[in-house]
């Protein structure tokens, strides 16, 4: 089949990463067109890989028809971009997290669903190649059910609580969360965020097979000498997996899993099997594996679907979402991580404020949007943009800023 069409909306900080991974992935799409409001980041996009700089979406829209469009611009414009090409039947990849409130995300879903158009949700961390690994572990059956993981990181939530939800292979039931926030001596970071206090989440995440997910979040950074470790611990009735909690660290995962000898001569101590990595000569990751004993069923590789291109292993989940939009577009199938799914997530963490708020109390899920939190949504974009953020939706896809 002939390539997809493919148009960059919003090339920042985080855009640069999808148009490379576009451009690698050259059976799949012809890129056709970078858009950005900004008209040097627009130029700077499109040099790159050598196609026309928009800064008007409906311009290039018009000009162009692309097949996908992949919306990378800043969260609380991500709802004016997606209806917008829902209502030009175009489908599309929006990054996370899919918006800010519930209602809005809705309002993307439902025009999506009403044009006919694919609506992905951006959620890579499931799509690390460790991420996919473990849960081919759980799957396997290899460290048993699942009932408890731990995450303890310091950036936004609905990643890891995306990633626990994979691992629990349930549907979430209640939210609680404590929030601490603290001064710190001003300063900023490499990113070029300014800080001046230090915030962290503690969620606790109920699911519907019992299980519990606990994850935290913050805004700390490595910066002023706080602790780096960062972990991931999910505790199966035989075993438990210890990976990385930052999706871009690698190295040193286990499993640790207790065969019945280890039950009933070794006292219930599990051995420690190293996830193991095997490259090709030119570095690029062939597959992911460990070598358990036979009565834990052996060997349990998962095998890198890029290995003949030139996508490095931190790279490895954005090409699966872009694939993964690809696939749904031709295959007319459903996306990899829909937009219910990226709502899914959200939901969590708007859960976990909502928590905050009523002094640490469980909120059940589902939950339905609060017409408090739109209304906030809304006068906070008044005020900012001078524009209504839905009722019209053309005049607020001209608003437009960078995150950093
Ligand atoms: N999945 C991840 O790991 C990950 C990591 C970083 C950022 N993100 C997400 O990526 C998105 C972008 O973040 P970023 O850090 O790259 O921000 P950024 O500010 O660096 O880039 C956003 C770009 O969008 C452009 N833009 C703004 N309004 C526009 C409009 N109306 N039309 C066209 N272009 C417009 C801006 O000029 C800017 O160049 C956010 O949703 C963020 O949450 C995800």
């Amino acid at each position: 089949m002939s390539r997809l069409k493919y148009a960059l909306i919003g090339h920042g900080r985080r855009g640069a990463a999808h148009l490379s991974t576009a451009a690698t992935l050259k059976d799949t799409f012809d890129i056709v067109a970078v858009c950005d409001a900004h008209p040097e980041s627009a130029e700077a996009g499109a040099a790159k890989v050598g196609v026309k700089a928009y800064t008007d979406v409906r311009k290039m829209v018009d000009e162009i028809s692309p097949d996908v469009c992949d919306v990378v611009v800043p969260a609380p414009l991500h709802h004016t971009v997606s209806c917008y090409l829902s209502q030009c039947g175009i489908s599309h990849n929006v990054e996370t997290g899919l918006a800010p409130t519930l209602g809005l995300m809705d309002m993307m879903i439902a025009d999506a669903a009403e044009n006919n158009v694919k609506l992905q949700t951006s959620e890579n961390f499931p799509f690390v190649p460790v991420e996919q690994f473990v849960c081919k572990l759980i799957k396997e059956g290899v460290i048993g059910n699942i009932h408890k993981c731990y995450r303890l990181f310091s950036t936004t939530g609905y990643h890891g609580l995306a990633a626990i939800r994979c691992r629990m292979d349930a549907n979430p039931k209640a939210v609680s969360s404590i929030g601490h926030t603290m001064p710190v001596t001003p300063y900023i970071d490499r990113a070029k965020r300014d800080f001046n206090r230090e915030n962290l989440e503690f969620y606790a995440i109920d699911f519907d097979n019992n299980g519990l997910g606990i994850a935290m979040v913050g805004n700390k950074n490595g910066c002023l000498g706080r602790n780096k470790l960062v972990g991931f611990e999910t505790c199966g009735e035989r075993g438990t997996i210890i990976t990385n909690g930052n999706q871009g660290a690698t190295g040193g995962e286990t499993v640790n899993v207790c065969t019945d000898e280890d039950l009933t001569e070794n006292a219930g101590r599990a051995q420690t099997y190293e996830f193991q990595r095997e490259y090709h000569e030119d570095k690029t990751l062939h597959r992911i594996f460990v070598e358990l004993p036979a009565s834990l069923g052996g060997r349990v590789e998962w095998v890198n679907p890029y290995q003949h291109t030139s996508i490095s292993e931190t790279g490895i989940s954005l090409a699966t979402m872009l694939d993964g939009i690809a696939r749904a577009v031709r295959e007319d199938t459903q996306p990899l991580w829909t937009g219910e799914m990226g709502r899914a997530d959200q939901e969590m963490v708007i859960a976990a404020h909502r928590s905050i708020q009523t002094n640490r109390q469980p909120i059940q899920l589902p939950l339905e949007p609060d017409p408090t939190e739109e209304d906030a949504f809304d006068r906070d974009f008044e005020a900012q943009f001078g524009v209504h953020p839905r009722e019209d939706i053309e005049k607020a896809l001209q608003v437009n800023f960078k995150a950093r």
